[in-house]
């Protein structure tokens, strides 16, 4: 049983979790997930690790109530066990010959980007961390953000906290600013990915992408998690979740993500009733 040391609410339907978990801690990476099961008859979900630390033996994730069992987590305490807690799965973010970097988080994207910054920021590299949210409400992180990168850009769709617009407006400006970077990381929506690719691609930036949201079982057997890179077939599950963005069909993507609407959508009617 893996015990949540901490549990914090970060907005209306965000909270993070600190779990006890010391052998998953004790080899983490940015990049990597877990897979939980609240219960024995839980569902088995995919997590990406927000934080870790292996001195504490704690994984943090962060967890949005969107669905059954991120809903039945939001339900849990401070105490409380979970039945399943498997990891670190997936491959780890390389970054090997980075200088200069900029990392663009999307909402509950910033909670993943985060160990990236905090990984690059630890090496030395120049950090510009841009992070966007709905509005002022949806954000998270923000102290822990800041402390994470060398200048953080905070950006609102309707400008009610930090510039307005989207994290594309903002990454643009640090590009034509005069900013080389040399690797630009995106982790969010996938229309955000989609669009910060399409803005770097002029630029020849290298762009790497987190497809984990995707993922179903996270085992490599579901299938759901198939995406096409650069023409052939991966699965963000055991080839990724990072991937070279300018090489994946986010359309394709997109579409097959909207395969399991009406069973999420049923499921969390359920889980609400
Ligand atoms: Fe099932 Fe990758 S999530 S195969």
């Amino acid at each position: 049983m893996y015990q949540i040391l901490e549990k914090r609410r970060l907005s209306s339907n965000v909270v993070l979790l600190v779990i006890d978990a010391p052998y998953v801690a004790k080899k983490a990476e940015p990049g990597q997930f877990i897979i939980l099961r609240v219960d024995a008859d839980g569902e088995r979900i995919p997590l990406t690790i927000s934080a870790y630390d292996r001195k504490k033996g704690t994984i943090t994730i962060v967890v949005q109530e969107v669905g059954a069992t991120t809903m039945k987590l939001g339900q849990m305490n401070q105490g409380d066990c979970l039945h399943d807690f498997v990891g670190p799965l997936g491959k780890a973010s390389e970054f090997d010959g980075i200088k200069k970097a900029a990392v663009v988080g999307g909402g509950l994207g910033c909670a993943i980007a985060l160990p990236q910054a905090q990984k690059l920021h630890d090496m030395g590299v120049d950090v510009d961390l841009i992070a966007g949210f709905r509005n002022t409400d949806a954000i998270i992180l923000e102290d822990e953000m800041k402390g994470a990168c060398s200048r953080l850009t905070l950006v609102t769709d309707d400008g009610s906290n930090g510039h307005k617009g989207f994290v594309t407006d903002a990454l643009k400006e640090l590009i034509e600013a005069g900013n080389k970077y040399d690797v630009v990381i995106a982790i969010g929506p996938m229309i955000m990915m989609k669009f910060v690719c399409k803005t770097t691609e002029p630029y020849g930036i290298k762009t790497i992408v987190s497809m984990n949201t995707i993922m179903v079982d996270g085992t490599g057997m579901c299938g759901g998690c198939r995406l096409t890179v650069g023409g052939e077939t991966k699965f963000a599950c055991v080839d990724g979740p990072d991937f070279d963005g300018h090489q994946v069909d986010f359309d394709e993507a997109m579409r097959r993500s909207a395969i399991y609407k009406p069973q999420e959508q049923a499921a969390r009617e359920h889980q609400c009733n």
